[in-house]
């Protein structure tokens, strides 16, 4: 039994919930939350790829990241971080590489091995000893998933097309054969596409006609390669830019060279991710239904000019982006911040909005996997650290290939009780959220539709909002068992201030 919450003080938070706000043992109140839940109302499919993770060249995220390099004293498989291999096995449905901004200075096929110059990352030399092989050998160690993405910004249609051949014709042409002679004698069928990034911004600076343009250009030769379709995503606009939207598809017209359309959508955090007020927490939160928003505006919007629906919609960058420590990114490299008790609630924040809309997106990817930004793991030298979001992303991987069914929080709040469920035959995986530094909840749950029998409950709690599984104390915040009742068509619980629970519940 959990040491914050009795047997009694439970049942009493269940039981009053309509009536008083209680106190828990711990001293914090615990205010009654209703949910409803409607198992027989399907919201959709919660894809694989809505868990998506991104690694980019920038930082440490690759090289003394997920790459140490074969000869490395570091524990390695062939070069990869072997202790991030072993965690990263079997989380990561879908991996996004080599960027973000990177993808416009254009790696090519791994062969070349040029030393390039990152320009939009410090402007350091990289020795592309992690290239297109070395990524997809990655992909298949952890079981991901290749989403690659191409350099429109200052690439050629023959530059993205010429690595489309090199990855998915089986064999017999100069560039499959350069793939086999680099040790990959069968293609790697890579599905997932990119055709640029952020190309209103470091992958262009145009507007959304401009880079249709383009686009057509580049998906005139990004063909079949193989049995693998490829699927093609355009760059979609950053945050809930309606214009650049209008312009793109204006100009596109009923061309249906387009697969998916990605949006960018970072939560900007306005202090040092371990120096967070409640009030500026706070705020990073509020982004969270604006995200819900976006998707919801981006997605009908595109429905406008593909009825059918036809076309994807992905978020492909997510996250908390906070102030960068100076001496943090000369030690560990740009974008490198430290993940917290906060930064694991927006995590749980975000996935809940993703599995709400599980109807209105293909694919999402958090940003990075790695060392940078909301990173699931952190490393230093041989060290290799679990984050809060490793966490979240763990206890939430059962909502994954589930149905998402309804959910409604009775009385929201803007920075409220957050709620997700799923279902699949007779189970339900339920995903709550408290994002309150202050106040406790007893949650009390009813289920319509269907009618539970047991359930099992994980939290992922640290009352220090600033609290981190730092290099120096690893396993401050992990996941433990949790006290959860359930009697027919009701499940109640309750949750600290600042904790993420992912339930496990059986219906008859
Ligand atoms: O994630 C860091 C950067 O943010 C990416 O390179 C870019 O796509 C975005 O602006």
């Amino acid at each position: 039994m959990p040491k914050s919450f009795t047997r009694r003080g439970f049942l009493l938070g269940a039981g009053a919930a309509s009536a008083a706000i209680l106190t828990s043992r711990r001293g914090f109140s615990l205010e009654p939350a209703g949910v409803s839940i409607d198992a027989s109302q399907e919201v959709g499919l919660i894809r694989p790829e809505l868990h998506g993770q991104f690694a980019e060249h920038l930082g440490s995220c690759i090289y003394g990241g997920l790459w140490v390099g074969k000869d490395s004293p570091i524990p390695n498989i062939d070069g990869y971080r072997k202790q991030a291999v072993e965690y990263l096995k079997g989380l990561v449905p879908v991996l996004r590489w080599p960027g973000g901004c990177f993808a416009d200075d254009g790696v090519g096929p791994a062969a070349k091995r040029p030393r390039t110059v990152n320009v939009h990352w410090g402007n350091n030399t990289e020795d592309n000893s992690f290239g297109t092989n070395e990524f997809i050998g990655l992909c298949r160690l952890i079981e991901a998933e290749p989403y690659l993405s191409a350099n429109v910004g200052s690439g050629t249609p023959e530059e993205m097309r010429d690595w489309m051949e090199y990855c998915n014709y089986p064999k017999g042409s100069s560039l499959s054969d350069l793939r086999a002679a680099n040790g990959a004698p069968e293609p790697f069928n890579v599905k997932y596409w990119g055709v640029g990034n952020e190309n209103w911004g470091c992958g262009g600076q145009m507007n959304g006609d401009e880079y249709a343009t383009l686009y057509r250009r580049f998906s005139n030769y990004a063909r079949p390669f193989s049995e693998t379709r490829p699927f093609l995503v355009a760059c979609g606009p950053s945050g809930n830019n309606q214009d650049w939207t209008r312009k793109f598809w204006g100009n596109m017209g009923t061309r249906r060279a387009v697969q998916g359309f990605a949006m960018h959508f970072y939560s900007r955090g306005a202090n040092f991710s371990t120096k967070f007020s409640p009030a500026e927490m706070q705020q990073q939160f509020s982004s969270f239904p604006d995200i819900e928003k976006a998707i919801l505006e981006q997605r009908a919007l595109l429905d406008t000019y593909d009825p059918q629906k036809q076309v994807g919609l992905l978020l492909d960058e997510w996250g908390v982006w906070d102030r960068m420590v100076p001496e943090e990114q000369t030690q560990y490299g740009r974008l490198f911040q430290q993940i917290t008790m906060r930064s694991a609630v927006a995590a749980a924040l975000g996935l809940n909005v993703i599995h709400r809309q599980a109807g209105k997106l293909v694919m999402t990817n958090i940003a990075q996997i790695v060392n940078v930004l909301h990173s699931m793991l952190l490393t230093d030298g041989p060290q290799c650290v679990r984050t809060t979001t490793y966490y979240v992303y763990q206890m939430t991987k059962a909502h994954l290939s589930q149905t998402s069914i309804a959910v409604a929080v009775e009385k929201p709040e803007p920075v409220g009780l957050s709620v997700s469920a799923s279902r699949r035959g007779g189970e339900l995986t339920l995903t709550l959220v408290n994002p309150k530094p202050d106040a406790g909840m007893t949650v009390n749950c009813s289920l319509a539709g269907a009618s539970a029998r047991s359930a099992t409950a994980r939290i992922l709690h640290d009352a220090d909002l600033n609290a981190a599984n730092t290099f120096a104390t690893p396993d401050r915040i992990a996941p433990r068992d949790h006290q959860i009742a359930v009697e027919g068509a009701r499940i109640v619980t309750d949750l600290p201030p600042l904790s993420v629970l992912t339930a496990a519940v059986r219906l008859v």
